[in-house]
């Protein structure tokens, strides 16, 4: 099928493949695909029969200051990179469609958005599970695959799923870094040469704090003077926090276990990214 941008034109698409028992899985993107996308792709593949990538840059996620305007847009090389990596469709609504006139109601989530990237970006979480619940009622997957990187918009969309009874089958999929280390990111593309070497620091630190880890300290504040030593040598790099929390509610902890999980969040120059490390898993996607 390719591209589609129209509801009507995917629900009915969708009621062929319920007709023949077909088993379908979302990928979620806002779009200018990477490995990481692609990697979403390929977990989808191996638990469905027919995957569905949506390609939508949401406004309803991002502050007035924010990046919705510059954020990279390349809708024909999306489409590309999806149908070579096996995606049957590209749902590509546009923002009229996805929030007609007068669209009102927004999913408002819990406590667990409180903290941390829902603290620093005021919003964000509401726009992401509005979108998030609204691609799940025009695609009606049987599963959803999304990344790890974002820890905390992962963990807040089992929770939607959970409390609001969907039976979709929402699957975590490590992050996939560049080969020195750097978590993919569609925002990567900003840095300049120069911060981009400072901003392996950040993946650099987490990997500290899980040698650490496995070296048996497990004092959350230790840690977290581990991952913000190392960070902090940086110039160009602007800590905004760093979370040691447990994996569901991303509640502080102040002794961490193997489910434990450290997130940190910067700006490096202007651009900001976000990296996490499940203790369990080290540095996960690391090449
Ligand atoms: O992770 C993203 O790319 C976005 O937050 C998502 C889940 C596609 C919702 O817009």
């Amino acid at each position: 099928m390719g591209l589609v941008t129209s509801v009507d034109e995917f629900r009915e698409a969708r009621r062929a493949w319920a007709a023949q028992g077909v088993r379908v899985s979302l990928v979620p993107t806002m779009g200018y695909l990477h490995e990481g996308h692609l990697r979403l792709i390929d977990a989808a593949k191996e638990r469905s029969d027919v995957v569905v990538v949506s390609v939508f840059v949401n406004p309803l996620q991002f502050g007035p200051e924010e990046d919705y305007d510059q954020y990279p847009r390349d809708l024909e090389r999306d489409r590309r990179l999806a149908v070579e990596r096996g995606a049957a469709v590209i749902f590509a609504p546009d923002a009229d469609v996805m929030y007609p006139a007068g669209s009102e109601i927004r999913v408002v989530p819990g406590t667990t958005a409180e903290r941390w990237e829902g603290l620093a970006r005021p919003g964000h979480f509401v726009g992401v599970l509005t979108v998030v619940a609204k691609l799940f009622h025009m695609t009606n997957p049987h599963v959803a695959c999304f990344g790890q990187k974002d820890y905390q918009q992962l963990a807040l969309i089992r929770q939607m799923v959970r409390d609001l009874n969907w039976s979709i089958e929402v699957v975590g999929v490590p992050t996939v870094r560049e080969p020195d280390g750097l978590a993919m990111s569609s925002r990567n593309v900003y840095l300049s040469a120069a911060e981009r070497r400072e901003a392996l620091s950040l993946s650099g630190a987490l990997s500290e704090a899980h040698a650490a880890w496995r070296a048996g300290e497990s004092s959350a504040s230790t840690l977290e003077v581990i991952v913000r030593q190392r960070v902090e040598v940086c110039p160009s790099v602007a800590l905004e926090y760093i979370a040691v929390v447990d994996p569901d509610r991303l509640e502080p902890v102040d002794r961490v276990d193997h489910r434990s999980v450290i997130a940190v969040a910067a700006r490096v120059g202007p651009t900001r990214l976000i990296d996490n490390i499940i203790l369990r898993d080290g540095l996960s996607g690391a090449t």
